[in-house]
């Protein structure tokens, strides 16, 4: 079989059954007893067994252990079980496993193993991070590209707040993308996360930090994820779309360096607050965010609707970016992505909080235009 291989920066390794090359690979970056980091609900699918299979070996000799106690947004307990764990089979690196979540355990719990005695609360006044354990990333969705990240996302016990870690050495030093293993993801998630990995390329695009190298990424990830997100979602077993869209969301991860917007900001509370899945959070925001962003600085999802393959090369810049959000609108709508928030728990006396900390979110302070507390008001009030 053959695969194809890139790095930018972190070397990646794409194609249908690329799971098989593990081991190989694996080996020549030291890794010989490894931990993998994963959560309850992937233990039992076919995805899971295939990982099984490759690492191999019997009971007897098995040269590997699994921690799967990772929760949907991971905590810094999370972190510390792994770390433990790690110690106690006395494993030499960490392969994450799964969605975004178990991919920011893995690569945290690197930390944890190295300083035993760190002070998580106080991990960016971390200084000393070379030579944490080899991490391999190995995604089983196609939406938070934390396999090329830098960062890990980790909801900290003192503050109940989430704390991002961010050093390069972070990064997974080899990436699988294997569409195989995402075949099993259902339509409902296959959408939800495509629609979190189309928010990163819209918002990082949009976002007005100069880096014409992750404008043309996103752009690019857009085209793809317009072009098959539809067919995942209709037919899960759909290899090259399956695979596309790992390597969009890969790209989304890449181009939000620059990073994000309005609409993360409004999502990451409605996670916090209300339990709501990011990618289907992200969805259910993003339409209101991009009119809220173009009624403010008009012309600016021009690209983004070439990107989408609209003819809006001539139009006036009001009429451009109407056309475009119309057509993410009905390309969500598509995917089942236009509930109201009201569908899924959050109700008006959720609305304050959600504010509040939508408001102490970062990632709004990188926005096309600047956003207040009464501007996010009306803007969950318009998707409640
Ligand atoms: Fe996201």
């Amino acid at each position: 079989m053959s695969f194809t291989s890139f790095s930018f920066p972190t070397p990646t390794l794409f194609g249908p059954g690329a799971l098989s090359e593990l081991s190989v690979r694996a080996a020549s970056l030291g890794v010989r007893k490894p931990l993998v980091v994963t959560d309850p609900g992937l233990v039992n699918t076919a995805a899971f067994q295939a990982l099984i299979k490759v690492l191999g070996a019997t009971e007897r000799d098995k040269q590997w252990f699994v921690f799967s106690g990772v929760h949907p947004n991971p905590l810094e307990t999370d972190v510390r079980e792994a770390a433990a764990a790690f110690n106690r089979y006395q494993c030499d690196s960490i392969i994450g496993f799964g969605g975004g979540s178990p991919l920011d355990v893995g690569k945290a719990a690197r930390l944890l193993v190295k300083r035993p005695k760190l002070d998580f609360t106080k991990f960016y006044e971390e200084k000393d991070w070379a030579g944490l354990a080899p991490f391999v990333a190995i995604p089983t969705t196609a939406g938070t590209g934390s396999e090329v990240g830098r960062s890990s996302v980790v909801t900290l016990e003192a503050t109940h707040r989430k704390a991002v870690l961010f050093h390069p050495e972070l990064l997974a030093r080899l990436v699988i993308l294997d569409p195989e293993l995402t075949v099993g993801l259902p339509p409902g998630l296959t959408a939800a996360t495509g629609a979190d990995a189309l928010t990163h390329c819209i918002e990082s695009y949009t976002c007005p930090v100069f880096h014409p190298m992750c404008d043309g990424i996103a752009l690019e990830g857009i085209r793809l994820i317009i072009e098959v997100l539809p067919r995942a979602f209709r037919r899960g077993d759909d290899l090259d779309a399956r695979g596309k869209m790992l390597v969009a969301a890969a790209m989304g991860a890449v181009a939000f360096q620059k990073d994000l917007g309005v609409v993360h900001s409004m999502a990451h509370p409605l996670s916090t607050l209300c339990g709501l899945h990011h990618g289907l959070a992200n969805a259910l925001c993003l339409v209101a965010g991009m009119k809220f962003c173009a009624a403010r600085k008009p012309g600016i999802y021009r690209r983004v609707g070439l990107a989408c393959g609209l003819d809006v090369v001539k139009s006036p810049e009001a009429e451009a970016d109407g056309q475009t959000i119309t057509f993410i609108s009905n390309f969500l709508a598509g995917l089942g992505l236009n509930t109201r928030l009201a569908a899924h728990g959050v109700k008006p006396e959720h609305l304050e909080s959600l504010v509040v900390q939508a408001v102490e979110d970062p990632c709004h302070k990188t926005n096309i235009v600047p956003v207040t507390t009464e501007d996010f008001r009306k803007l969950y009030l318009e998707v409640l």
